[in-house]
């Protein structure tokens, strides 16, 4: 039925092992970071971002790194910004889109270009991991919006 729902309203295509339930973004979160994070395991923020999310990955036993993004920049997570933030200990990168509350919002390409410009296909083969919350997303165009 919900695979069903995005194919139908969105045009969006998904398995059933990419679809989970719950009862928001913020349970959602808490769960994937609660089960995955080791104590002083990183997880990267771009400020602005939504108020929970730090105090999530401390209930967690993480750290957060939060990386502030420029108003010059769009309020967009810079590579380089990325890079530096990027650690071993890093597992997890929160990248909001459209950003509440900054609405920062990236192409599928620019998202691409992050990524093989930083470390983070490295870090990948570690197993970080992307949330991507909020569904609101799948109503703009996939080609403007993550
Ligand atoms: C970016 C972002 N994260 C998390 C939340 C919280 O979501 P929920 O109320 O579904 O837990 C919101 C709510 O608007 C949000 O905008």
């Amino acid at each position: 039925m919900i695979i069903e729902k995005f194919r139908r309203d969105n045009g969006l295509a998904y398995a059933p092992d990419e679809v989970i339930v719950g009862t928001g973004g913020k349970q959602i979160i808490f769960n994937a970071l609660m089960s995955t994070l080791e104590p002083g395991d990183e997880v990267i923020v771009p400020a602005p971002y939504w108020v929970s999310y730090p105090d999530i990955t401390l209930l967690a036993e993480g750290r957060p790194v939060v990386v502030t993004c420029q108003s010059e920049d769009g309020f967009k997570l810079r590579p380089e910004a990325l890079d530096q933030a990027i650690t071993l200990k890093t597992r997890w990168l929160v990248l909001n889109a459209p950003n509440n509350p900054s609405g920062a919002t990236y192409t599928r390409s620019s998202i691409s270009s992050r990524a093989t410009s930083s470390r983070i296909s490295d870090s990948i083969q570690r197993k970080p991991c992307t949330i991507r919350s909020k569904p609101c997303a799948t109503r703009m165009s996939p080609d403007h919006a993550l």
